[in-house]
């Protein structure tokens, strides 16, 4: 089948799903939300790489050829460990989007909003050494954020939660936001709009490694309109209603026990 396995804790991955599916549109997809064990940002890294193993596990089991840790907290866990134990199988991680926002900011101040255990990660460190060496870089834990994205709250919840978590940006003169967490994509516009500032979205720069690496690796299909199958290891009704409105296409959710 060759198809391109994604994951994440839930629906945040569906940000880098909607993206590679509009790059590569002939491409089989298997995405799987873990929904029934998110969220995982306020899980131990090893908690998460146990489950990041078991789903890579599921998406080869499924058909897939490629993996996509469609997650910030998952690819702190796990992308190194999930290198090393399948070293043939071309896997796409993500990293904070540091390096952008270091390279445009004009107060030198970046501000990252992510889970507690993406900043726990050695990824994040990383990222800061290598690209923001001259840069006051101020990293924001969001614990409970991923969720109300996950249930679909309603705006004015999620209003107040993001004025608490900007309120520091903004008192330090932040000018670059990082959605370090794939569910902020949904909220990429809200932010922008509350904080006055550049937000950095990585969700198309993922997808667009995503579609790098599928085409060296020949997985763009074979022509006809490529197939998508979402599955869950939570409520599949709860799901469906919920990516009614994150997805730009209908498909039916299925059920996966791991
Ligand atoms: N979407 C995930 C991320 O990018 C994690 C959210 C969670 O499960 O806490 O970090």
């Amino acid at each position: 089948m060759n198809a391109i396995g994604m994951f994440d804790s839930g629906v945040g991955g569906l940000s880098v799903l909607n993206e590679a599916r509009r790059l590569l549109p002939g491409s089989n997809m298997i995405y799987i939300a873990d929904q029934g064990y998110g969220p995982y940002g306020d899980r131990t890294l090893e908690d998460v790489r146990g489950r990041a193993d078991r789903v890579t596990r599921a998406l080869l089991e499924e058909g897939a050829a490629m993996v996509v840790i469609a997650c910030h907290t998952a690819s702190a866990a796990a992308l190194h460990y999930l290198r090393r134990r399948h070293p043939l199988l071309p896997i796409v991680g993500i990293e904070p989007a540091v390096k952008p926002a270091a390279e445009r900011t004009e107060t030198r101040t970046v501000g990252v909003l992510a889970t507690t255990a993406t900043f726990q990660g050695e990824l994040f460190s990383s990222v800061v050494s290598r690209f923001a060496a001259n840069t006051r870089v101020i990293a924001r834990p969001c614990p409970g954020l991923a969720d109300l994205v996950e249930s679909g709250a309603d705006e004015s919840v999620v209003e107040q939660a993001l004025l608490d978590h900007l309120r520091p940006f903004r008192e330090r003169g932040v000018d670059q936001i990082v959605l370090g967490c794939t569910h902020y994509s949904f909220l990429g516009g809200l932010i922008a709009r509350l904080s006055g500032v550049d937000v950095v979205d990585p969700a198309p720069a993922v997808a667009t490694q995503v579609a790098r690496v599928a085409t060296a690796n020949g997985f763009m299909g074979d022509g006809g309109a490529g197939e998508l199958k979402v599955l869950t290891t939570g409520d599949t009704a709860r799901l469906q209603a919920r990516v009614a409105t994150l997805l730009d296409y209908a498909v039916t959710i299925e059920s996966i026990n791991l």
